[in-house]
């Protein structure tokens, strides 16, 4: 447990994120970033604190993990500090590196139960939830949250008291709430924000791949990716790296693998198949495979396509498909 994690990672440059993801960023998901792209660090999709707090079984399924995810972060939402405060002490025996509160999500049943981004509104409750984590635990403690709610409330006031709360570190996604996921992410008051604390501040929002990250950070710590992860674990990687067939291939299987080996078959059939058809969605013959991918029930189906797609795609195995290197059609 370290309150100092991110003052020494910011020491070593700049931080690159894998953004939390609701329904992707599990075990599996997380380890299989981590497998192409060592340097990233992994919060983990959200977890409500009231959940973690009242059943062991949701705990122990989801803050287990393997080394290769560390230094991992867990992401949990709630709106009553004294939970936040319970749920830290069942996340510490956990051995993770950190805990994240959402105060961003934008989705109508979190913000009408007062959970999410609706804290940018109910702000006294937010930096309360920020202190009482701050006294109860010696993890670190992150803020992921977004430009404003719906354009009226002042992102540097509301930053500098999380800051006063003893947050660690803040996430902007740039946009608003009431924005969700429309229009385009702007950083502009992030790097005018940064100007203000003295906390590392990391960007968020329509980042496509490392360099892009690099590239936008101005005067900030670190950008963090979401969707753009999605099937493609290289967006990690500097340089405008490219994989080959093969490698997606192998990473298919690395994946479906974790997550049948940490979710169990049942569930692990559901939720593989949006992963591997995402794997593939750079090449035109997708389409052939698609309904294959989505309708797998075990390793062995899953082993099975990837054995027929080797094969009628032989020759192109070291043939880069986001490059337009593989043009044909089977
Ligand atoms: C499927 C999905 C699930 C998400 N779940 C969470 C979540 O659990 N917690 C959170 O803070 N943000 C969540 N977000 C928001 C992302 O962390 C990120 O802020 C957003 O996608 C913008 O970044 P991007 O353009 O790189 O994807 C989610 C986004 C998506 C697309």
């Amino acid at each position: 447990m370290n309150k100092n994690l991110f003052e020494e990672l910011k020491k070593q440059g700049k931080m690159c994120f894998l953004a939390p993801m609701d329904g992707y960023g599990d075990s599996a998901y997380r380890q299989t970033m981590k497998k192409i792209a060592p340097h990233i660090l992994c919060v983990s999709e959200f977890y409500s604190a009231d959940g973690l707090v009242h059943s062991k079984f949701l705990a122990d399924s989801v803050l287990p993990h393997q080394k290769i995810e560390k230094p991992l972060i867990i992401q949990i939402f709630w709106k009553d500090p004294e939970m936040f405060w319970k749920a830290a002490k069942i996340i510490e025996q956990y051995d993770v590196a950190g805990i994240d509160v959402n105060m961003g999500c934008p989705a109508k049943k979190v913000v009408r139960s007062g959970h999410g981004s609706s804290l940018f509104i109910n702000q006294d409750i937010a930096f309360k939830i920020v202190e009482t984590l701050a006294n109860s635990t010696h993890l670190p403690i992150s803020v992921k949250t977004r430009l404003s709610f719906d354009g009226n409330q002042c992102l540097i006031d509301f930053a500098k008291w999380l800051e006063n709360a003893w947050a660690n570190l803040l996430t902007i996604h740039g946009r608003t709430a009431k924005q969700a996921y429309t229009g385009k992410a702007d950083f502009t008051q992030i790097y005018e924000l940064k100007k203000h604390l003295s906390i590392p501040i990391i960007c968020n929002g329509d980042i496509e791949d490392y360099d892009d990250g690099i590239n936008k950070l101005q005067n900030l710590d670190g950008f963090m990716i979401g969707r753009k992860s999605f099937g493609n674990p290289w967006c990690f990687l500097a340089w405008d790296y490219h994989p080959a067939l093969a490698e997606i291939l192998e990473i298919m299987e690395f994946h479906a693998q974790k997550l049948i080996e940490t979710k169990g078959e049942k569930k692990w059939s559901l939720e593989i198949r949006k992963h591997l058809v995402q794997y593939l969605h750079n090449f035109p013959w997708v389409k052939l495979y698609r309904r294959k991918l989505v309708t797998v029930e075990n390793m062995n189906d899953v082993l099975f396509i990837l054995s027929e797609i080797k094969k009628d795609f032989h020759d192109y195995l070291d043939k880069k498909p986001s490059l337009g290197e593989i043009k044909e059609e089977i």
